[in-house]
């Protein structure tokens, strides 16, 4: 591989911040940007003094303005569909990873940038975000789990509005329709995931990560084989040290000091 990286990752304080950075390109996802996403998620799940992700786009015009144009303009039926389900796997890892996920949305997130800020497990977004799928102005419909999760966030009716139409919509209106969680000024968005990442932070790690499992799996099952899967996983939570900590901390009226099993 040459040039610089295009994928940029800091870790402070049990926080990883991973950073899209192909500023001139407005962070769009080449194949490359793909590879060193997965790469560096998969390392993030599997680093133990790391525990929540923020991921967000270098400069300040885009999160992400999609998969790379240019690539996907020469590609055959075959390869569009093993480029669609290689781009989904990638986001689907990001998505169960175990650990959470914040999108920090600081300006553009089109296409594949919704995507992967619909993987992520929240999304923050600066008042300044502009956030749609628009690949049927190309001609082509969302490929990586845009037609799946954004159904899911928001119902199919808005979904297919932002889907048909192409247009984008501001971030108060992605707020208002449930899309992102919350919208602040563009200074205060990498600061105000981190906040929410510590808050996190403190909570039982084996509960936040059963947590994220029972919704993830649950949004797959019918409605009594969720709550059954629920059922199974809080008894194991009742088995953690964690759980003992947590609650001898609140009789005792002071903060827990988890230990994460
Ligand atoms: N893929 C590849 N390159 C992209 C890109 C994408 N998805 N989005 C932006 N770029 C590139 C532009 O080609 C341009 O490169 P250049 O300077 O070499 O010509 C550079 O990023 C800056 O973009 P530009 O279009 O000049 O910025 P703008 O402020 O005028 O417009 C957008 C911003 C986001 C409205 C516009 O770039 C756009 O519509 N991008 C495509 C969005 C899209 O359809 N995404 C879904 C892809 S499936």
């Amino acid at each position: 591989m040459s040039g610089p990286t295009s994928v940029l990752v800091e870790t402070k304080e049990r926080i990883a911040r991973i950073t899209i950075n192909r500023p001139e390109k407005l962070n769009a996802l080449d194949r490359r940007t793909m590879q060193e996403i997965d790469r560096i998620v998969t390392a993030a799940g599997d680093d133990p003094s790391i525990g929540v992700l923020i991921l967000t786009g270098a400069g300040e015009k885009a999160f992400v303005a999609g998969a790379d144009i240019g690539e996907l303009s020469s590609q055959t039926p075959v390869e569009g569909t093993a480029y669609a389900r290689a781009g989904q796997a990638v986001l689907t890892r990001l998505e169960r990873l175990g650990k959470p996920s914040i999108a920090a949305i600081n300006g553009y997130a089109l296409g594949g940038g919704l995507e992967l800020a619909m993987a992520c497990t929240l999304r923050l977004a600066a008042e300044s975000a502009k956030l749609g799928q628009p690949e049927v102005a190309l001609g082509i419909i969302p490929g990586y789990g845009g037609t799946q999760r954004l159904a899911r966030l928001v119902g199919a009716g808005r979904a297919l509005e932002l889907i048909l139409t192409g247009e984008p919509i501001d971030a108060r209106e992605a707020h208002r329709i449930g899309l992102v969680n919350r919208v602040v000024p563009a200074a205060d968005l990498l600061p105000a995931a981190e906040s929410t990442a510590r808050t996190i932070l403190t909570r039982g790690p084996v509960a936040v990560r059963y947590a994220l499992q029972a919704v993830h799996e649950g949004l797959q099952m019918t409605q009594d084989e969720g709550l059954s899967m629920e059922a199974a996983l809080f008894g194991l939570s009742c088995a953690t040290e964690d759980m003992r900590e947590g609650t001898r901390a609140f009789v005792e009226k002071r903060k827990p000091v988890f230990k994460g099993r």
